[in-house]
């Protein structure tokens, strides 16, 4: 079992207050808090060997280089990709998917067919429309039930041999669902469609093994899992690597340019013009030591406690809709009470120290399914705790009474 009061002291955020009462943090899901582990490795990278990659003979270059490498075999590692090429690093998820989707442009043709879920982040959703008005490809949808699940003999239903790529996320950022992405990933695979996870909720609560999966992309952002923003990573087989075009141009990612014509480099950096994000990938692999001294077993353990706690808890509360009661589920809970709008319950919860995220969740068909304008949504990491919970349930019930 994991000692979160040793974990906490290594968060410095949550030794703050906000509104003049302790952080309670609860916004999870949205973004990850940094342990000093990561912040450490950020400075030791500025103040010790900040300089451009893969360009320099000096030391600097060279230090900055092996750094940013070793991250690029840290990653490789946590996701058991068979090859570290297979690794891109990007500026996060939605830059993941914008490659892949860039990238089908010229393999897809009109009378394809592209199956996402109804479980998408708009992320999930919007580049793959975009793909679709390009190549006159048509989008299809897995649809959901009332407990947040996938159903998925209507998945089966939608599957045929126009089926060019599937899009699912591993878990719903809204509802907390853990979808049965084996499932998935082996049906489209038996009619040779292609499938892309968007890990960016599970990355944080378990560890995939691509290998395993099958998987033919996988992705995620590292601010999600105790990293930085502006960085994540695109795993891909390397014979889909190989067969889609460079995103974006510029250098490092050339073989050799004249005006006549550009040849392009081999893996990883096809897909990594320009100068990247050298510090935060750096500190991804930073935030991936750390998580897993702590252990992926240890941390889901906990956390399905604070699930099934929170969950308890709330459901006392006259009036409480829980959204989302999938089996399968991680630590996000969203709820409403009655007619409150959860915008109003939010700021209240505020002025309490208390961090949680309302509107849509960037996953506006969820909501329309349910027809709400949007949910309260609390998410635990392992550095939350039961006593948390009790503090937020006192404060939410304060908040329920001003604004009844
Ligand atoms: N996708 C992030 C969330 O669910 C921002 O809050």
């Amino acid at each position: 079992m994991l000692d979160v009061q040793k974990i906490r002291k290594d968060f410095p955020i949550l030794q703050r207050e906000v509104n003049g009462k302790p952080l309670i943090y609860f916004d999870n899901a949205a973004t990850s808090q940094t342990p000093q582990q990561v912040i450490d490795a950020i400075v030791d990278y500025y103040s010790n060997y900040n300089a451009n990659i893969h360009r320099g003979v000096h030391s600097l270059s060279q230090e900055a280089t092996d750094a940013y490498e070793q991250a690029r075999l840290k990653i490789q590692k946590h996701f058991n990709a068979k090859q570290s090429h297979e690794i891109i690093f990007t500026s996060g998820t939605t830059h993941s998917i914008n490659l892949v989707a860039n990238g089908f442009s010229s393999l897809l043709k009109k009378g394809d067919e592209i199956i996402v879920s109804a479980l998408e982040h708009h992320s999930n959703i919007v580049p793959w429309q975009m793909l679709c008005e390009r190549t006159g490809a048509s989008l299809k949808v897995i649809p959901m039930n009332e407990n947040g699940d996938l159903i998925l003999s209507e998945y089966e239903a939608l599957l045929n041999k126009n089926t060019k790529l599937v899009f699912v996320n591993h878990i719903s950022n809204a509802l907390g669902t853990i979808n049965p992405i084996e499932y998935i990933i082996e049906k489209a695979h038996a009619i040779g469609a292609a499938v892309l996870v968007d890990g960016a909720q599970s990355c944080p609560h378990l560890k995939p093994d691509v290998q395993a999966l099958d998987v033919d992309f996988y992705v995620c952002s590292a601010h999600k899992i105790c990293g930085p923003t502006g960085v994540g990573m695109l795993y891909g087989k390397e014979e889909w690597l190989n067969k889609l075009p460079p995103y974006q141009g510029g250098g490092e990612m050339i073989a050799e340019v004249s005006f006549e014509k550009t040849t392009y480099a081999g893996l990883p950096h096809k897909f990594e013009a320009g100068t990247p994000n050298i510090c935060g990938g750096i500190a991804f692999g930073a935030a991936l030591d750390y998580m897993n001294a702590i252990g992926f077993e240890n941390i889901a353990e906990y956390e399905n406690e604070l699930l099934e706690y929170g969950t308890a808890e709330l459901q006392k509360i006259e009036g409480l809709k829980i959204y989302g009661t999938a089996k399968e589920k991680t630590s996000v809970i969203s709820f409403n009470v009655g007619s409150i709008h959860p915008y109003d319950i939010g700021t209240i919860l505020d002025k309490m120290g208390i961090a949680v995220r309302t509107g849509h969740h960037c996953a506006q068909p969820i909501m329309d399914f349910y027809k709400i304008p949007g949910t309260i949504r609390a998410s635990f990491m392992f550095y939350n705790t039961k006593e948390e919970i009790d503090a937020f349930i006192t404060a939410l019930k304060k908040a329920i009474m001003m604004l009844s």
